[in-house]
């Protein structure tokens, strides 16, 4: 069993990160349940090294694509992504979704004809995980619609990965006096969520 856990908790608050807390509460309750599990993690460092692509770029990992050279570098975090049993993005709520570094990751985790493919029937999806969690803090509440949520819901069925949780812990520079108990009770959500995945 091989957990995949993209940490984009890029944070002034450092270890105090609350994005951080909900995933290390997540991962401390995962690795209870499943102490066998395997768990890879993506770095923050390495998710703001990454590179936007550019044309070049993709008509490089296009011609890649067309002979199938999948071991190529450019599809190392899609391969990654593509085969972990379970996935755990952690991202704080930035300017109405997350940072730009986890997109820039969506363009490297999106590889046409590995992570997913199209045929007459439309887009299907190739990535083995079971289950993605997705877990966020904001200042602002949680709105019906958050950007972020919505984006990890779409990508989760394109990845075609059936089940999608998520955990927002809204509302903590709004008001500043309840975000401790806000975050307690997000990290509670956090904790059921894993002790059933
Ligand atoms: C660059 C930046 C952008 C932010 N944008 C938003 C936003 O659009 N909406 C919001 O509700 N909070 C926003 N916030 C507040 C954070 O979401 C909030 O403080 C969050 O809990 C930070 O998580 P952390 O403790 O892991 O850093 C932003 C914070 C930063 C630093």
């Amino acid at each position: 069993m091989k957990l995949l856990f993209v940490d984009c908790c890029i944070s002034q608050r450092g270890e105090n990160s609350r994005t951080k807390k909900l995933a290390d509460t997540f991962l401390a309750a995962f690795r209870e349940k499943h102490p066998e599990a395997e768990i890879e993690t993506v770095l923050p460092e390495t998710l703001l090294a990454l590179r936007p692509f550019d044309a070049e770029m993709l008509n490089e990992r296009d011609a890649l694509a067309s002979v199938g050279a999948w071991d190529a570098p450019v599809f190392s975090l899609a391969r990654q992504f593509r085969g972990a049993d379970g996935i755990v993005v952690a991202a704080p709520f930035w300017d109405l979704s997350f940072p730009a570094a986890l997109r820039t990751y969506i363009e490297y985790i999106s590889a046409n004809g590995l992570t997913y493919h199209y045929d007459e029937t439309g887009c299907h999806g190739d990535c083995k995980a079971r289950q993605l969690v997705y877990l966020t803090s904001g200042g602002d509440f949680e709105r019906e619609d958050s950007v972020g949520v919505t984006y990890w819901r779409q990508l989760a069925a394109m990845f075609g990965i059936p089940r999608f949780d998520y955990v927002f812990a809204g509302g903590l520079d709004a008001c500043p006096d309840t975000a401790e108990e806000t975050l307690t009770a997000s990290c509670a959500l956090a904790r059921s969520l894993a002790a059933e995945s």
